[in-house]
């Protein structure tokens, strides 16, 4: 069958339909990686949508990759501590000559990923501060003219790629600090980017990402630029005739999106159309040296968050946090090992798995509970919480007693074969 074409317009951009693949594969791994790996460091405070206010957020940031921000107010701790640590007078791009990435092998960690039991990886190509991690011809202020002097993005999605996995560019389109000296304390799509030069750059930059890698994720975040809207058709269009099984995310300031996105406790979730939580695995996305087990996921707690989103219709994309030499804190890959032993142990109830439309949950009479999920004929009831010592269930939807197996303190599937 002849590709299909997509023409500029919204009209032509609105046919696309979510590719199969994105569905099926449930699990992506987040990589939040840049000069803020550095100093790695950020408050320990709430998660996204738990702070008192947005003030409070921004100040008490507990996202690592906003250090730029953060210590641009002059009464943050986090001020405070760049000053301690590097001195009043270490403006942020001076991190570029130390972030070398020396022990980075990108084939360990695309193995990692495949382990984990992911499906595709998002690599931050340029997050807010404006540093690019790959060759771009609209600015040196990037790691191949810098730092390491290599094309982190390229390297990735190449070994990515081999690992049989698909790969996806996240890009900063609107919010960029090297063209906005004061901190955010939020308003962000009032007072952000409003010249029709920024926009051609955001414009020029994505257009430049899909030119070279392909992605398979166009992943915005925030919002686009007011004066670039007009050019999202040609954009979208492009990308799709590009990449036809691509996926685009819901943060672009438009209606037009592939799948919606949650974030910790804010976002959009929806049983009718595809939507992805995207977090890290304690509070920050970039590496924040301060994180140990108080604040970073237990594995088995990683494990149900994966299973109570795809119950309810929703991919987890995972955050890992590397060190700025490129490697990755063990606390961290320790979770990514432990979700992979349970998925290939279980993935069956995850893998192409589709919701149950007429139920996602129930709690049973012992307290434990079950999370629902369909695979053609058969039905999985995904039990979590089953109270110690024991290992049958009857479930409200069937009168038999099912065995349930224990594996740890983790969740567990009971397979209900041809229940539909
Ligand atoms: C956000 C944050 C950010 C993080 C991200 C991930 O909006 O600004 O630091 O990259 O979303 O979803």
């Amino acid at each position: 069958m002849a590709q299909k074409t997509f023409s500029p317009t919204w009209e032509s951009v609105k046919t696309h339909s979510l590719p199969q693949w994105y569905d099926d594969c449930k699990l992506g791994i987040f990589i939040h990686w840049g000069l803020y790996s550095i100093p790695a460091w950020a408050e320990l405070t709430w998660e996204l949508g738990a702070a008192p206010s947005e003030n409070e957020w921004f100040k008490h940031n507990p996202y690592a990759e906003w250090y730029l921000n953060t210590i641009r107010m002059e009464d943050s701790l986090a001020h405070k501590h760049h000053n301690e640590t590097y001195g009043s007078d270490f403006p942020y791009e001076k991190f570029a000559d130390s972030f070398t990435c020396e022990n980075w092998n990108p084939d360990e960690w695309a193995k990692l990923f495949k382990q984990a039991g992911a499906g595709y990886v998002v690599l931050t190509t340029k997050h807010h501060d404006g540093f690019c991690l790959y060759d771009s011809q609209y600015t040196d202020y990037n790691t191949v003219n810098m730092g390491p002097k290599r094309d982190l993005t390229g390297e990735l999605t190449k070994a990515v790629r081999a690992e049989g996995m698909r790969m996806g560019t996240y890009y900063s389109g609107l919010l960029d600090w090297t063209t906005y000296p004061y901190p955010t304390y939020g308003n962000i799509k009032e007072d952000y980017n409003r010249t029709y030069a920024f926009a051609d750059y955001s414009l020029n930059q994505a257009t430049e990402l899909i030119d070279k890698y392909s992605p398979s994720l166009l992943w915005g975040d925030i919002g686009w630029p007011e004066k670039g809207i007009e050019n999202l058709p040609w954009l979208f269009s492009h990308y799709y005739n590009n990449v036809p099984d691509g996926v685009i995310n819901d943060r672009f300031s438009c209606d037009w999106y592939d799948h919606s996105t949650a974030e910790y406790l804010l976002g959009t979730r929806s049983l009718s159309k595809k939507w992805e939580m995207c977090r890290g695995l304690g509070l920050s996305f970039g590496y924040n040296m301060c994180e140990g087990d108080d604040t970073v996921l237990s594995s088995r707690d990683l494990v149900r968050l994966l299973v109570e989103y795809v119950s309810h219709n929703g991919n987890l994309l995972i955050n890992v946090g590397p060190r700025a030499d490129g490697t990755i804190p063990e606390i961290q890959a320790s979770r990514l090992r432990d979700l992979g032993a349970w998925l290939e142990k279980y993935g069956d109830a995850i893998y192409g798995t589709r919701i149950w439309e007429e139920k996602q949950k129930d709690t049973l009479e012992n307290g434990a509970e079950v999370f629902y999920t369909r695979n053609g004929a058969d039905l999985y009831a995904i039990i979590d919480n089953l109270p110690d010592g024991m290992d049958k269930v009857i479930l409200p939807i069937c009168s038999q007693e099912l065995h349930v197996e224990r594996y740890s303190n983790y969740p567990v599937p009971v397979k209900l074969e041809g229940y539909f």
